[in-house]
């Protein structure tokens, strides 16, 4: 196929996101992890269930970045998961030297690369891609709006007893706690919310959707959430290989925007062939306002912690 995505990492996001790539049929997919045999034996299997799935996709495991030179995405997911009783922040010394291991491989061989990023804490390992890449901050984009986003959709679906496809959600702010799901901006066939559910509702949807990781985890025990995530870093990546200029909440590098300044944080952004085409400006009340400087108040932490540890 004419375009190519490399996807670091192939555990339970990467693999599916491989999966998912090749079966749409977006790329030729180059699949990377440290674990010797592990994407080799992933990108066989994937690559003989295409006849089946009728894709003329190619999967190519490895163990080095060779094979990756010249992507048109690097998708990083390397790292380690969750596991019960952790917050994502645990993860953040280990998965700090392991972003910047593969970014560096990665961005050496394919300089034109757009990075989208998924390990966590995902807008702490942004900023490690940014520094380690040194590529400009429109080719640097973290996934995790999209995925709280369609968690949220998921819960009004059900809550309403209406088609997922009527639904519209934007969830903003830093991929943790503090995230900031927007009922105002949360519409079901163009209709907000907040005219179709009590506000007590609302309030119940948007906890359960800040808690969407983390009851994952508390069910599967042994790792976190990978096929919502893998969905969401594939739409992501068509948008930007099909130049779809699709408005998409990503944890973006902000110069400004939004009174932030300096810091990667979810916020609405086109995504299209250049990567982040354009930051969405959208009005916030003041109170939403106040809750997305208090969620990047809890991305600067993360951030200091990272200069603690580097
Ligand atoms: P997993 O444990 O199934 O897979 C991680 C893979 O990374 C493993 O196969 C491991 O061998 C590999 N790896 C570790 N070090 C590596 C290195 N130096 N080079 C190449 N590969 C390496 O974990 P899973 O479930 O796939 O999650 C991956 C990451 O994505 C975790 O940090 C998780 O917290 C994060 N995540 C983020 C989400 C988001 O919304 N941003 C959603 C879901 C997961
Ligand atoms: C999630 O939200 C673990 O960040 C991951 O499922």
């Amino acid at each position: 196929m004419d375009k190519k995505v490399t996807v670091i990492g192939a555990g339970n996001v990467g693999a599916t996101t491989a999966q998912r790539l090749a079966e749409k049929e977006l790329c030729d997919v180059v699949l990377i992890d440290i674990a010797e045999g592990l994407p080799q034996g992933k990108a066989l299997d994937l690559v003989e269930a295409a006849p089946i799935e009728k894709h003329d996709a190619f999967i190519h495991g490895s163990n080095t970045y060779a094979a990756s030179a010249g992507s048109d995405i690097i998708i990083i997911t390397a790292g380690i998961p969750r596991k019960p009783g952790m917050s994502r922040d645990d993860l953040i010394k280990t998965n700090m030297n392991i972003m910047k291991g593969v970014t560096a491989e990665a961005a050496r061989l394919s300089p034109d690369a757009v990075l989208i990023i998924v390990s966590n804490p995902l807008d702490a390992m942004c900023h490690v891609a940014f520094d380690t890449s040194g590529f400009p901050k429109n080719r640097v984009i973290g996934m995790a709006g999209v995925l709280d986003s369609a968690r949220f959709r998921a819960f009004i679906a059900m809550e309403l007893n209406v088609s997922v496809e009527n639904t519209h959600a934007f969830v903003l702010g830093g991929h943790g706690d503090t995230m900031l799901p927007l009922p105002r901006y949360s519409t079901v066939a163009g209709i907000p919310i907040t005219e179709l559910m009590s506000a007590e509702k609302i309030e119940a949807l948007v906890n359960r959707t800040r808690n969407g990781g983390g009851e994952i985890v508390s069910l599967l025990k042994t790792g976190s959430a990978f096929y919502a995530p893998s969905a969401a870093a594939v739409e992501m990546a068509e948008a930007i290989l099909k130049d779809k200029k699709k408005i998409l909440p990503c944890a973006a590098y902000l110069e400004g925007e939004y009174g932030i300044n300096g810091l990667f944080i979810g916020v609405p952004v086109k995504l299209g062939a250049k990567g982040i085409e354009d930051i969405v400006q959208i009005k916030l009340t003041d109170d939403e306002n106040a809750a997305l400087q208090k969620s990047a108040d809890a991305v600067k932490g993360l951030v200091a912690d990272l200069k603690k540890l580097a």
